[in-house]
């Protein structure tokens, strides 16, 4: 037994003093230490010694056990230095590689001016209101004072999809559809949303486009009301605009109706740009959509989308809203 001991020992050492790296001390601990290992069956030895010599055998074995695991201890901590001084000098990081880059996207710039009237409408107590794309003559005409036959029908020149049904020309039928759901105390709601028309396509005009709707009806609205947002959303999307002006037009929805247009300085000049559609609803739309107009009175407008933002940012042609050119959309970032 005690042979085997200072064998253990001696092979322990010697062991020892091949252990370059990490991996080597972990394969000395498995073959010494380890439950599994040699000091631990030496130990299981020590049952079948005389008795007369266990006391003895066992504290040899003790005190080997306490020497082996010092030893590993002092040889682990020197061990990992050197492995902890090798990481620093092998693992460089290099500062000349290119850096990983993400693709980020951005808001497209309609919904960018969307969200801005929203904001302008909804910080003063509108509701936002949506409506089907695929609408009813009834609505999209009928309700709206154009009924079959009406002149002002060719306006819109529309895509029908059965007799009775199309895309919706505007968004004005949300107007109807509001009136006849709820009761006015008040109504004040915005509908941005996709309108289509059959109309040529140019740089200014396209077969699909958004528009925003507004309605106001209450008692005792007027004109003023009106004018007093049109102001507001004026100043709201074009920061250096200089007012609105108002020009007499003709919708047979509103009655009196307004062309509206802002005023601007442009290299050194006044100059005026229609930007929507607007008047006081008329009796009829009112009726229609349930109101006596002897009590109720109210105003509506209908923003073209593109059109705003396209003389917001400077946009020549309203086909770049619908390429989706990462060149163009990218320039709308971060704003
Ligand atoms: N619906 C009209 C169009 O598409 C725009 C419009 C004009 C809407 C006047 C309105 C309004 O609500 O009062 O041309």
């Amino acid at each position: 037994m005690k042979e085997k001991i200072e064998n253990l020992r001696k092979n322990y050492l010697e062991d020892s003093k091949n252990v370059v790296n990490l991996k080597d001390l972990e394969e000395l601990r498995i073959k010494y230490l380890s439950k599994s290992g040699l000091l631990s069956s030496l130990l299981t030895l020590l049952k079948d010694a005389p008795k007369e010599d266990k006391p003895l055998f066992g504290k040899e074995l003790n005190i080997l056990k306490a020497e082996l695991e010092q030893n590993y201890e002092l040889l682990k901590q020197e061990k990992e230095k050197e492995s902890f001084l090798n990481s620093l000098t092998n693992e460089k990081i290099d500062v000349t590689l290119p850096a990983t880059t993400f693709n980020f996207g951005s808001i497209h710039p309609l919904n960018r001016v969307i969200k801005e009237v929203e904001d302008l409408f909804v910080g003063n107590g509108f509701t936002i209101e949506t409506g089907p794309e695929l609408e009813t003559d009834y609505y999209n005409f009928e309700l709206m004072g154009l009924p079959k036959g009406h002149p002002a029908r060719s306006m819109q020149d529309s895509f029908y999809i059965t007799q009775n049904t199309l895309l919706r020309t505007h968004t004005s039928p949300v107007q109807a559809r509001t009136m006849e759901k709820q009761a006015p105390n008040p109504i004040k709601i915005i509908c941005p949303g996709k309108t289509y028309r059959r109309d040529n396509d140019d740089a200014t005009h396209s077969h699909q486009f958004m528009q925003i709707e507004g309605l106001v009806v209450d008692k005792g609205i007027t004109f003023s009301n009106l004018l007093y947002y049109l102001e507001q959303l004026a100043s709201h999307i074009f920061p250096n605009v200089l007012g609105v002006r108002l020009r007499p037009s003709y919708f047979p929805f509103t009655e009196p109706s307004v062309e509206v247009d802002v005023k601007f300085l442009r290299n050194g000049e006044i100059k005026y740009i229609e930007i929507l559609g607007a008047g006081m609803v008329s009796p009829e739309v009112l009726r229609k959509g349930g109101y006596d107009p002897k009590i109720y009175s109210g105003f509506a407008f209908g923003v073209g989308v593109e059109r705003i933002t396209m003389l917001k940012y400077g946009i020549d042609n309203i086909k770049n809203f619908y390429l989706n050119d990462t060149r163009f959309l990218k320039q709308f970032k971060g704003e």
